[in-house]
């Protein structure tokens, strides 16, 4: 990529996963290290953009030259993205959100008692953050982009995800034992509404950044 082809853009990107307590020491969470989401920031800042970095539980080192705001849950990963990207020429949610949270958080400790069996789990639905964020754009020109993270039917439910959530651009990643959630590496294929499909062969996190960066910088 041409030097400093972000210059004078801000770009937010979400890192990640989010943790929804049930108590003061549980919670529900998954497995993403953030890694996808750095490696994001990393280029961006190489690119010459102004980063903001919203992360989600990482444990990582700040990116240099990026802004980064920590968050816990779902709703406080919302409220930082909507401050956030009010001014932002581009958003990329890498971080991934729980669709739910528990319905009630107990200030104390669950505890378990003996002979009975264990209460029900409630779940309430978390707000979905990409799907607001592509239907009311702050100002025209935004650039969304979403990631997905999938098991089976990997093309299949990219296209239904990207079409349901409304974005420009949704990173589709396999979930694999060497690449998406906590590994060095990745695979991908880009998918944009026109139909169009870019393929991003196995390699570091960086490579696939770079990829989404130039679709990015092309809408622009
Ligand atoms: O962090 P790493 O270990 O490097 O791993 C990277 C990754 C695998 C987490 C990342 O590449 C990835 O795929 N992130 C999305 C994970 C996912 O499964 O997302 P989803 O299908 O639940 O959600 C789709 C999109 O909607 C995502 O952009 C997500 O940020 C967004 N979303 C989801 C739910 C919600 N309530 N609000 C959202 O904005």
């Amino acid at each position: 990529p041409a030097l400093a082809d972000l210059a004078g853009r801000h770009v937010v990107i979400s890192a990640g996963g989010t943790r929804e307590p049930l108590d003061p020491v549980r919670f529900l969470g998954n497995r993403s290290s953030g890694k996808q989401g750095y490696a994001l920031a990393r280029t961006a800042v190489a690119r010459g953009a102004r980063v903001t970095l919203i992360a989600a539980n990482t444990e990582l080192a700040d990116p240099a030259g990026a802004d980064v705001v920590r968050v816990e849950t779902a709703r406080q990963l919302h409220e930082a993205v909507l401050k956030a990207a009010a001014d932002a020429d581009a958003l990329v949610m890498a971080a991934a959100v729980a669709d739910f949270r528990p319905a009630r958080y107990a200030t104390g400790k669950i505890k378990k008692k003996d002979g009975e069996e264990p209460a029900p789990l409630e779940l309430v639905r978390n707000p979905d953050i990409l799907a607001e964020l592509s239907a009311a754009r702050p100002h025209a020109g935004q650039i969304v982009v979403g990631f997905a993270a999938e098991t089976d039917d990997v093309l299949a439910n990219g296209r239904a995800k990207l079409a349901r959530k409304g974005c420009d651009l949704l990173v589709v990643n396999e979930v694999g034992e060497h690449k998406a959630f906590g590994s060095e590496e990745n695979e991908a294929v880009v998918l944009a509404p026109d139909g169009t499909q870019t393929p991003v062969p196995y390699g570091p996190k960086e490579a696939l950044a770079d990829v989404v960066w130039d679709l990015v910088a092309q809408r622009w």
